[in-house]
Order: structure tokens, then C-alpha cells, then sequence
């Protein structure tokens, strides 16, 4: 194993996790001197009942809770500021985000405006452009996914533009994330396959984009274990506790492991399908995960095969020859994505071509293929990945991620 000369490694977030950790949350809020919170979250969650839960259990201690549910899918960067003029006409002195990485970002994003009271979130897009701490902030995801709850990041969709904006910084992170199985439950099969991706995908990227160091292979390899275990079980009993608790661990885990390695073509490929078409984030990721190991496979292959002993376990680590393993990774990965389609009534599409919107129109039609690989140029998320990515070889990508046929290496300039 070669170990970088130099890493850091930042996971400051208090993590409040178990079967009755919301009951937590009073106290947590008392911790930093808070009294007034501004709840963010969206109408699916609040729909599933999750906000009475927690409303329920902040009510007999708080004086007052402001919550609000307009926020919709990839954040909005309209919405950040709204969501913080209500937080000032209020004078609230915290936020509790409840929700997917939608919610948890856009409480990131309104946190920046409110704490720096600024006038526009863009003046800190890109990394390092906040200085001091920010207002209290309580993640409680209900998706086991993105892993905002403890990353340095927030991803806002500035929707007239059709650009995804990046905002990184060590005060991004939430004080204190609360993992609770009961938020996460009611999370649709669909919803939970997709999510389950994205959280693999981070833990993947992880372990093989050029930021990783011992620290964050460490919580990447259990994040892995635990995601490649759990993820079918719960898609197909939504209801089972256990499983959502470790689905949620393990998608914490890939979080606190990409966030400090960060990621590389699959989310690079993903943040722009997203952008341009509105893939949602998890499916993307889903579709591009075995491409991204293709794709780098010459450069990092012996790394790639140490996955399999995570996924697989020791028998079958063992009884596949060295020069397979890498290969049995991404069989494997399509494996489960061909699973979690049968499970979700084919909602968990296994290729670009079969992405529908909510009246069942294709999403990716195959001629926007070249503004998706032209927009990922200007998305940061290439600049980690092990193989230099360009425009043509985005493009092959895509290409093979449409139609959903295996990448052919001979084909790309690289490798
Ligand atoms: N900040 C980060 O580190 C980071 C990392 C990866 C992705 N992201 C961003 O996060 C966003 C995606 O977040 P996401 O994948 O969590 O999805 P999401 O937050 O958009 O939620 C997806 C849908 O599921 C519903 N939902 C969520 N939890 C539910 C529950 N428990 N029960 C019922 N319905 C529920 C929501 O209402 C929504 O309709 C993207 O914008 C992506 O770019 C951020
Ligand atoms: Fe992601």
C-alpha cells in the first residue's frame, strides 16, 4: 500500500445515533443556547409524518418552532434566500434540517446567508469562502444517502441556469447530526435504492479517487461492508429497523470518507446529468458507479479489487483469482443495481435510456448527451479523479451509460 506523504482529515460532527436519539434533540438545542429553531424540510417528508415526530418531541420544551416545507428536489438557490428572510423576520437562532441531501443543503446554504448576513449565497461558492463559524446547525437525515449530515459540502441547483454550484468549507458541517431508523423507514423502495447508491458510490469514490489516505479508507471500507449488505434488504422491507439503522450508518460513514477524500468522474458525470436533465442525484449515481470503475480501472485496479473483500466476504475474495477481482467489483455492483430494478418495478432504471420523468417522458433523451459532457467541464469533481477525464471520453461514457452496455476501454484515448 503507498500512503500519501500528506492528508488532513476534519470530522468534527457530533453524531447522535440509535433507536430513540430524536429525543435527543432538546437537549442538543439547550446545548448550544438555542430556543427558536427554523425546521427546514420538504413536502415529501412532511408528508411521510416526520416533522409531527419531531415537532412532537421539541414541543413540550421550546417555546416556539418555525418550520417550513418548500424546498424542492437538488435545493434551490432562490429558495436558500427566502428560507433565510424568514429565519431573520423571525430572529431564530438555529436550524434543524429534516430531510434528503435536498433539505440538509439548502439549510447549509441558508445558514451561510443568515450567519454572514449576506445578500447572495454565489459571493461563497467553491471552496474556503467562509472564514468563522456559522449558526447552530442539527442535521436529521431521513434519506440513507448523500451523507450531508457530515460533510463539508452543500450542493445548490441554481434552476434558471441549469448549473449545480459546489460550496465547500470546514463550517459547513452541522453541529450535530441525529441518525434515527424512524426517519428513515418510510422512505419509498425507489427513494431508498437510489439513495443507497449515491451513498455507495461515495464510499467507492472514496477508496480509489487520488485524496484517499488511511483515514478516510478506513470509514469508506465499513461504509461499503454495511451499504453492500443492507441496501437490498431494506429496498425490499422497508420497515426493517436494523437494516434502515445500518443503512444510515453506513451512508454516514461514506460521507465522513468522501468528504475528506472527495469524489472523482462519477459524481463529475452525475452533477452534470443532474444539472442539464434533472437526473436525480442517487439515480445518477447508480447508472454511473460501474462505468466511473471501468473508466479507471488501468490506473487503479489493484485498489478496486480490495473492494470485493468488503462486498463479497473472505470465501469469495478468496476464491477469485487475483486478476478478477477488480473485475468481480463492478459485476457485482451491476448485479445489485439489476436487483434493486426487480424491486422497485423497474422505477430503478439501470441505464440513462431508462430514466422517465413523473408522466413517464424519457429524461435523457440521447442528443443532450454532449451539453451533459460538456457541462461536467466545469464541475470540480473531475480534478480527483485517478484517470485525467476530457470532453470525448465523457462522452464514450455517457454514451455506454445510455445505452447500459459495458465500457469499451479500446475505444478511449486513455489507458
Ligand atoms: N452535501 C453533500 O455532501 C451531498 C452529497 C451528495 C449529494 N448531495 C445532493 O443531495 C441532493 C439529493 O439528496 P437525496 O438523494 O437525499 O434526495 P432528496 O433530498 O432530493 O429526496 C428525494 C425525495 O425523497 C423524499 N424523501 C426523503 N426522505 C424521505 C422519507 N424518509 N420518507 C419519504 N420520502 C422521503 C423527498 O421528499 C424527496 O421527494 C442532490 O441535490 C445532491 O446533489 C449533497
Ligand atoms: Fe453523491
Amino acid at each position: 500500500m503507498v500512503l500519501p506523504d500528506y492528508y488532513e482529515f476534519c470530522c468534527r460532527v457530533k453524531i447522535v445515533a440509535g433507536h430513540n436519539a430524536l429525543e435527543k434533540i432538546p437537549e442538543l438545542l439547550a446545548g448550544k443556547g438555542a430556543k427558536k429553531p427554523l425546521i427546514i424540510t420538504d413536502k415529501g417528508v412532511a408528508g411521510a409524518g416526520l416533522i409531527d415526530i419531531v415537532s412532537g418531541i421539541l414541543q413540550d420544551r421550546l417555546t416556539e418552532t418555525l418550520i417550513t416545507d418548500n424546498v424542492p428536489p437538488d435545493s434551490d438557490l432562490r429558495i436558500v434566500h427566502q428560507l433565510a428572510q424568514l429565519y431573520r423576520d423571525n430572529s431564530c437562532d438555529a436550524i434543524i434540517a429534516v430531510g434528503g441531501g435536498s433539505v440538509m443543503d439548502t439549510a447549509k446554504g441558508v445558514n451561510i446567508v443568515v450567519s454572514e448576513n449576506a445578500s447572495d449565497l454565489m459571493a461563497f461558492s467553491g471552496a474556503g469562502a467562509l472564514k468563522r463559524p456559522l449558526k447552530p446547525l442539527i442535521a436529521i437525515p431521513t434519506t440513507a444517502g448523500t451523507g450531508s449530515e457530515v460533510t463539508q459540502v452543500a450542493v445548490i441547483k441554481d434552476h434558471e441556469k441549469h448549473l449545480k454550484m459546489a460550496f465547500l468549507s470546514y463550517f459547513l458541517l452541522p453541529d450535530v447530526s441525529v441518525l434515527d431508523a424512524r426517519m428513515t423507514m418510510t422512505m419509498p423502495p425507489f427513494v431508498t435504492a437510489m439513495t443507497g447508491m449515491d451513498a455507495l458510490s461515495h464510499a467507492i469514490e472514496a477508496y480509489y479517487c487520488l485524496q484517499k489516505n488511511p483515514l478516510s479508507d478506513a470509514h469508506a471500507i465499513s461504509a461499503v461492508n454495511m451499504i453492500y449488505q443492507y441496501l437490498p434488504t431494506v429496498a425490499q422491507n422497508p420497515s426493517d429497523k436494523i437494516g434502515r439503522m445500518a443503512m444510515s450508518i453506513g451512508a454516514c460513514l461514506a460521507g465522513i470518507a468522501f468528504s475528506n477524500s472527495m469524489t472523482g468522474m462519477v459524481h463529475n458525470l452525475g452533477h452534470a446529468s443532474g444539472s442539464v436533465c434533472g437526473v436525480p442525484h442517487g439515480l445518477a449515481m447508480a447508472i454511473l458507479l460501474p462505468y466511473g470503475l471501468e473508466y479507471n480501472m488501468h490506473k487503479c485496479e489493484d485498489i478496486i479489487a480490495r473492494l470485493l473483500l468488503p462486498m463479497a466476504g473472505e470465501a469469495v475474495y478468496l476464491n477469485t483469482v487475483k486478476e478478477q477481482r477488480a473485475q468481480k467489483v463492478v459485476s457485482l455492483i451491476r448485479q445489485l443495481n439489476e436487483g434493486l430494478h426487480k424491486i422497485t418495478d423497474g422505477r430503478h432504471a439501470r441505464c440513462f435510456r431508462e430514466v422517465k420523468d413523473h408522466e413517464s417522458k424519457p429524461t435523457v433523451p440521447r442528443e443532450v448527451l454532449p451539453q451533459i459532457a460538456k457541462a461536467a467541464l466545469l464541475d470540480g469533481a473531475y480534478i480527483y479523479n485517478p484517470e485525467e477525464t476530457d470532453y470525448e471520453d465523457n462522452l464514450m461514457v455517457l454514451e455506454a451509460a445510455w445505452e447500459g452496455r459495458p465500457l469499451e476501454r479500446s475505444k478511449l484515448k486513455k489507458g
